[in-house]
């Protein structure tokens, strides 16, 4: 295994680049394509700041595969490489579009059963720098994070989102927001699933859940909770959720886990028209 404190650091500095490519376009993010659906865009920041990270990760770590979300699989073949690297240059695309300041860069190692071994996430804007190593802790600009101590949902604010296809399928998050908000302090949609998982892992969230979520949105955000002591979990409550190709996450500060748990549960087994 290489070093892994000296890549970390290696990270970090390509992170706070691409930063700088994210906040240079801020002012005017220009939109040069839409995705899956209209709400799923892409800006220019999208590509110069995926273009920087994936170079980088290339000239660094040429026996890695990397996966970037707007540029796909490069570097060694997925086939035969220990380790890969997971990127999304803008986690939180439509808030920067609308000029709102709530976006980061995320990056994750993980080894090829996509178990996450180094992960990093930055928000720009705030020069916020979450990091964990796996079983060395999680850090926000050096300093140690821990996940809250609420217990009860009563006294929760938990966020979540809501996928890019909302509109076109029954099974969209709306059910099980609903079922949230009578029984928790309050919730939020922040819009930006990374920064979600590193404020459950640094207590400014107690909770978050979402489904339709890929690789890069989470890899980096479930390490970075779990070691600041919180749980990550699909919403059968197993504890390899970016295995099971459902997309589907809980994390939340282990206190409430099983209580969120039961939410989801009630709500999806009362639906006949959600997808497993
Ligand atoms: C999105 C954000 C958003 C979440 C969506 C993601 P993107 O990522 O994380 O909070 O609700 O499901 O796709 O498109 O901005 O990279
Ligand atoms: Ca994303
Ligand atoms: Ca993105």
């Amino acid at each position: 295994m290489f070093n892994l404190d000296a890549t970390l650091q290696t990270i970090i500095a390509i992170a706070r680049d691409a930063g700088h490519i994210l906040l240079h376009h801020f002012d005017n993010p220009t939109i040069t394509a839409t995705k899956s659906t209209d709400s799923d865009i892409v800006t220019i920041a999208d590509k110069e700041a995926e273009e920087l990270i994936v170079a980088a990760l290339k000239q660094q770590f040429p026996d890695h595969h990397m996966v970037g979300e707007e540029g796909g699989g490069t570097g060694a073949p997925a086939e035969t490489a220990e380790y890969f690297w997971f990127v999304d240059p803008i986690d939180g695309t439509v808030n920067y579009a609308g000029g709102m300041p709530f976006f980061s860069t995320s990056i994750a190692l993980t080894d090829k059963n996509r178990q996450p071994i180094l992960g990093v996430i930055y928000d720009p804007w705030r020069d916020e720098m979450f990091s964990a190593i796996q079983g060395k802790g999680a850090f926000l600009n050096g300093q140690s994070l821990k996940v809250s101590k609420t217990a009860s949902l009563a006294k929760a604010l938990l966020s979540s989102g809501f996928p890019y296809n909302k509109h076109l399928q029954p099974d969209n998050n709306l059910a099980e927001w609903a079922a949230f908000l009578v029984q928790v302090r309050d919730l939020r949609r922040l819009g930006s699933a990374a920064l979600d998982l590193c404020y459950v892992a640094a207590a400014r969230m107690d909770g978050y859940w979402e489904q339709q979520l890929n690789p890069w949105d989470v890899l980096a955000g479930i390490l970075i909770v779990r070691e600041a002591g919180g749980m990550v979990t699909d919403y059968e409550g197993g504890a390899n959720p970016q295995q099971e190709h459902k997309g589907k996450y809980v994390a939340s500060n282990g206190h409430l886990h099983a209580a969120m748990l039961e939410v989801i549960q009630a709500v999806r087994s009362s639906r006949s028209d959600f997808a497993t």
